[in-house]
């Protein structure tokens, strides 16, 4: 059978708000998030033929650190759909690594979506979901795409109406975060994360949810948002604070970091008001890479993925009775 190739997108996400609770006892720890999928995004190149023997091969633009989850999802929908196969890819990364925004989760979320496609044999999704989280915490909302407030380690989704394309500046510093050093920083102070001081830390996360699922609410969300790892982070870099407020003092309407950074984003009212900020951050802090983005939308998310799969889908004739969205 001929090689099929396709291009796929694997988008980024923020964490609008995180809090982080307890230690659980299989170690980790139990999450309350908002995930927004993002415009950013690394491409992958996939060429796929069934062989009599799996040969699984990775290039990158930019060397990967560690365990490459891109060759683990694959060896992983190899396995659950009993088959062999010759599969090569080439990523193309644009998403910062290491920086809070699941550039490696989400690469791994594009094989599992794209691979069983590829095959022509469809995995229940929630089948895959179970891979998904397997994988990593960060993969399962790349299933889905969008918006969706996550509960568990971040692998309980439940999807939340479409944002706009709200436009984002996001401040990459290239400083490395590590995350489970991140969360062990945060375990110091995990009396405070359960304490008396704060009773209402899960009802503003709650009046948070509310808000963004009544879409009258008109921007008030932003003021709800929160991170916790910023007060684990930023006294050990304080340099990603003053991030914070130099996206504050030009115009950004929400600042955060994103999961345990060391990316900072900006959210902005307009187009225009984020390529200013640009403009004038990337004068002042040239060391900064600014990378304007946008929220993505669940439907575009889809729309785009479908898109992108639309020869291999006449080419085997799938259909979506077997794959569901991605087809
Ligand atoms: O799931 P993932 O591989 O992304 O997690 C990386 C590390 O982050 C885990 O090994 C754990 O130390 C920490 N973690 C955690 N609680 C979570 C997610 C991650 O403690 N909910």
């Amino acid at each position: 059978m001929d090689r099929l190739k396709v291009k796929v997108p694997a988008f980024g996400k923020l964490n609008l708000s995180l809090l982080v609770l307890h230690k659980r006892t299989d170690g980790f720890h139990e999450l309350r998030t908002v995930f927004q999928t993002i415009a950013l995004h690394d491409s992958l190149a996939i060429e796929f033929a069934r062989a009599r023997r799996t040969r699984i091969e990775l290039e990158s633009n930019v060397e990967i650190p560690g365990v490459n989850l891109v060759t683990r999802a694959a060896e992983s929908v190899l396995a659950e759909l009993g088959i062999s196969a010759s599969v090569r890819f080439a990523l193309t990364k644009r998403i910062p690594m290491g920086g809070g925004l699941a550039g490696g989760s989400t690469d791994a979320a594009a094989v599992l979506l794209a691979l069983p496609v590829l095959a022509g044999k469809p995995i229940p999704f929630a089948r895959l979901q179970e891979m998904a989280a397997q994988l990593g915490s960060d993969v399962p909302i790349f299933l889905k795409g969008g918006a969706a407030v996550a509960l568990g380690r971040g692998e309980e989704l439940y999807a939340l109406p479409d944002a706009a394309a709200v436009p984002v500046l996001l401040a990459c510093s290239g400083i490395h975060v590590s995350t489970p050093e991140a969360f062990r920083a945060l375990n110091r102070g995990a009396a405070e994360l359960t304490s008396p001081n704060d009773p209402n830390r899960i009802k503003r996360f709650q009046l948070l949810v509310e808000a963004l699922v009544c879409p009258d609410s008109a921007g008030s969300w932003m003021a709800l948002c929160e991170n916790d790892f910023e007060g684990a982070v930023f006294p050990q870099v304080p340099r990603l604070d003053t991030l914070r407020h130099s996206l504050i003092g030009h115009g950004a309407r929400l600042a955060r970091m994103s999961g345990s950074g060391s990316t900072m984003f900006g959210v902005f009212s307009g187009e225009n008001a984020r390529d200013r900020a640009m403009a004038r951050l990337t004068k002042q802090q040239p060391n900064v890479q600014w990378v304007p983005t946008a929220f993505i939308s669940r439907h575009e998310y889809r729309r785009v993925w479908r898109r992108a799969l639309a020869s291999a889908r006449k080419q085997l004739r799938v259909s979506s009775e077997e794959f569901g969205w991605i087809v």
